[in-house]
């Protein structure tokens, strides 16, 4: 099967776990219930739990395994996004193509579908199949990764960098907390799943950490030029802000140039491997020219 053929498969399947481990709307509390949804089952493009199924795969995990962990990622960063989104944060009122949850719910139930969100996460890694050991490694993994030593650590200093001019190692190393990190611990879940060794974990990390600094890369140039009914979110919100970007502060032109040394990265860490990595290299494609 062609890797886009997977890789949709795989986004329809994903869908189907998310709608099966979130609550009902029509369980109580239903307003809870009802946003959690909202945010979960929107039009997603499912980068994270993708790339949990194309590591896993790549070393011969099965797909019902990576199911419950591909979701429990999804949770995380849907979550995220909805606590990022708070009249707090980036005060964001379009997102997936629609408003934000604090718009269509209220500010309380958006704080609260986020949390109920991220701990959602770590009750369906909880409830796996998977030895007790390979839940704790996940739980670990996801752990550190949201936490103020990854997402929440790289939210905090996007926060503190609002109106400041940062250093590139600084810019470099907000994105690998605030969006990096994430996307490592989803290829390291994969490679989890899989039982993977050293140096496949060593291998993946390498492609994780580049595609990782891409994807961010990539949505501060799409914020400039990415059109709203495309990505579905407000376009132009960083320069108004004064957010420090890779397009704010470097400009478009040197953010593509970083976007093509990535790509190339990517590929070197893949290259020569004799795992099924296909649709990993798939992934890392549409991720530096996606445009939404
Ligand atoms: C947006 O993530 C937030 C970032 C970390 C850049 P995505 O671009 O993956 O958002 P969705 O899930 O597809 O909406
Ligand atoms: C968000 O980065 C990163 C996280 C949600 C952790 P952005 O603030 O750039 O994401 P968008 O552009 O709102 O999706
Ligand atoms: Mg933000
Ligand atoms: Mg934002
Ligand atoms: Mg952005």
């Amino acid at each position: 099967m062609r890797p886009e053929s997977r890789i949709s498969a795989w986004t329809e399947r994903l869908e189907g776990v998310l709608d099966f481990v979130l609550p009902p709307e029509n369980e109580s509390p239903e307003r809870l219930h009802a946003a959690m949804r909202y945010a979960a089952l929107g039009a997603g493009k499912r980068v994270r739990p993708l790339l949990v199924y194309a590591a896993g795969t790549a070393l011969g995990a099965s797909e019902r395994l990576l199911d419950l962990p591909a979701a429990a990622v999804e949770l995380v960063h849907a979550y995220s996004l909805v606590h990022d989104d708070l009249p707090a944060m980036d005060d964001d009122s379009l997102r997936r193509g629609r408003p934000t949850v604090h718009i269509a719910f209220d500010h309380a139930t958006a704080i609260l579908a986020g949390d109920a969100l991220q701990t959602l996460a770590f009750d369906v890694i909880a409830n796996t199949s998977l030895p007790a050991l390979l839940r704790i490694e996940i739980v670990r993994s996801l752990a550190q990764a949201s936490g103020s030593r990854g997402m929440c650590g790289g939210q905090s200093l996007d926060l503190a960098a609002t109106g400041a001019k940062l250093e590139l190692d600084a810019l470099d190393r907000m994105h690998a907390l605030k969006t990096g990190a994430l996307i490592r611990s989803a290829v390291r879940i994969g490679a989890i799943v899989a039982g993977a060794d050293q140096d496949a974990l060593d291998r993946l990390d390498r492609y994780a950490t580049a595609l990782g600094l891409a994807f961010q890369i990539r949505d501060d140039i799409l914020d400039v030029e990415g059109a709203s009914e495309i990505t579905g979110k407000t376009r132009g919100k960083d320069a108004r802000q004064g957010k420090s970007t890779y397009a704010t502060l470097l400009g478009l032109d040197v953010s593509r140039e970083r976007l093509r040394e990535l790509a190339a990265t990517m590929q070197t860490a893949l290259d020569g491997w004799d795992a099924d990595c296909e649709p990993l290299a798939c992934l890392a494609r549409l991720t530096v020219e996606r445009a939404r």
